[in-house]
């Protein structure tokens, strides 16, 4: 039963200037106890309720000098009741309203009330309590043949007692077949449904590899009554094709690592990158020290991949047609740049400082550049880019002018790699006229932030600081928001670059 059975269309009323006895009267005349409130345009402003009159008294309040206005209750503090409510749930509104009658509402306009006495007259009908106990349990056997999951009901004897319309799409058996049977199991292995009549403790989002192939996600859930266990519900889905996107998606990626190692000039190059350790870490702000949570011991390869597919995703947004930019160059330098990086040797769980533990950046670009130099004979701008890729931007007086835009490119690729391996960072480009924008956002607060830098003139512009390690992808933190004045153009949410495999600690 709703409340538009029982409203009342005839409302007490009063105006706003009444006073207290104008409002005591109305109540008394009309057995009443809420008045509403109304302005000259007979718009219902407030109520005024019976509990409202005793507070103010009990609150020694002069409620003789006051009138209906300053003793109202504003409508827009009114519990919201449609015409379309169940009755049931009206019952708890009169407790938490400190009243028997509540002002019914549709769009704006107060259509009537609903009086306490009438709902529970209404609701104690002999045959009611069954209509509304009927009228549940339609509803939840409508909720139960919506669901797109799955949905069977077991009872502590393993009879089957719920079977959903999706379940017998799953499990290809029909309702009237499995209702009162005995459960089967049809996962490679034990059911927990089992166990959890057993612990009364649920279980969620369990893989179950099925005798045919497929692949479920499995909640089980007891189902208690008085305290005791007297069942399990099970909902699944079948996640057999998500799983297998998953793979592709692995294989994909791995293809593309081994596309990226095939650019390795010879096997000792991919040798010593391949051992050349990199730590995961987490960083404290307060003392500046990291603590060691994880070693890769092919870290150096996966930076240099990592760097390279930054290079891809630049190249893509068309950073090698500008002027200063030579593609061939730039990757010899990412691939070069820390051959003759040493590394120390850490292991988890240690905190160092990182500025006495890791050998600075300066030492190992130069032995870096004296490898590719000598040992490989790579082009002088090479050599070049990687014997100043430590050095800070106002140090760069001896380099070639005409390399500086390439080498802030390099500096700018090998500082992403490590954040998006080391920290596992999400990264968002864009390329836009000789600047590059940069949305990064890791776990360490000197790299969360949107910038920009300009490869001509080495300025660097930060517009925003974000917060640690939330997600990037979001376009809301572009300078002047997206499509604001220093937006690039295209949509950054599609530009980010998200480089997979293990994570590694990269001293860039
Ligand atoms: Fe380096
Ligand atoms: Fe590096």
């Amino acid at each position: 039963m709703y409340v538009r059975d029982v409203i009342h269309k005839d409302i007490p009323r009063v105006d706003l200037l009444a006073t207290y006895q104008e409002i005591a009267q109305v109540m008394i005349g009309r057995e009443a106890d809420t008045v509403f409130v109304e302005n000259e345009d007979r718009k219902v402003l407030g109520v005024v309720r019976g509990y409202d009159l005793r507070r103010a008294a009990a609150d020694g309040r002069d409620i003789g000098g006051m009138s209906a206005q300053e003793l109202m209750m504003d409508m827009d503090r009114m519990p919201p009741v449609n015409p379309n409510l169940d009755l049931v749930d009206v019952i708890r509104l009169f407790r938490n309203m400190h009243s028997g009658q509540l002002p019914v509402v549709e769009r704006g306009e107060v259509l009537g009330v609903v009086t306490h006495s009438n709902v529970l007259d209404a609701l104690s009908q002999p045959g009611v309590a069954d209509r509304l106990k009927d009228s549940w349990e339609r509803k939840a056997a409508s909720v139960i043949n919506a669901l797109s999951e799955g949905l069977v009901v077991m009872d502590r004897d393993h009879v089957i007692r719920e079977f959903n319309p999706a379940a017998e799409r799953l499990t290809g058996r029909s309702r009237t077949e499995r209702i009162g049977q005995k459960a089967e199991v049809v996962s490679l292995d034990d059911s927990p449904a089992f166990r959890v009549l057993t612990t009364g403790e649920a279980l969620y989002d369990v893989e179950s590899k099925l005798k045919d192939g497929r692949t479920w996600r499995v909640n089980y859930v007891p189902l208690v009554e008085d305290g005791e266990v007297t069942g399990v519900i099970q909902t699944f889905r079948d996640i057999t094709e998500d799983k297998r996107i998953e793979e592709e998606l692995a294989k994909t990626r791995d293809e593309l690592n081994e596309a990226f190692a095939l650019t390795l000039p010879n096997s000792k190059v991919e040798r010593k990158l391949k051992t050349t350790p990199e730590y995961r870490d987490n960083f404290d702000p307060t003392t500046g020290l990291i603590t060691i949570t994880e070693v890769i011991s092919d870290g150096g390869y996966r930076h240099v991949v990592n760097a390279l597919k930054v290079l891809a995703d630049l190249n893509r947004k068309g950073i090698m047609h500008l002027m200063g930019m030579e593609k061939d160059i730039l990757v010899q330098a990412v691939i070069f740049h820390d051959l003759g990086k040493a590394q120390p040797d850490l292991e988890v769980g240690q905190c160092v400082n990182p500025r006495e533990a890791f050998e600075p950046g300066m030492a190992h670009a130069e032995r870096s550049a004296d490898f590719a130099a000598n040992f490989y004979q790579k082009h002088p701008d090479v050599v070049t880019l990687i014997r100043y890729h430590h050095h800070p931007e106002d140090a760069l007086g001896d380099c070639p002018r005409h390399l500086l835009p390439m080498l802030r490119v390099l500096k700018l690729a090998d500082g992403l790699s490590a954040s998006i391996t080391r920290r596992s960072g999400n990264i968002t480009l864009e390329v836009r006229e000789h600047s590059v924008f940069v949305r990064e956002q890791n776990n360490h607060p000197d790299h969360c932030r949107v910038y920009g830098i300009n490869l001509l003139t080495g300025r660097q512009t930060v517009f925003e600081r974000l917060p640690l390690s939330a997600r990037a992808g979001s376009t809301s933190g572009w300078p002047g928001g997206p499509g604001g004045p220093g937006a690039p153009s295209g949509t950054p949410g599609d530009l980010t670059v998200r480089t997979q495999g293990p994570l590694s600690r990269v001293a860039d």
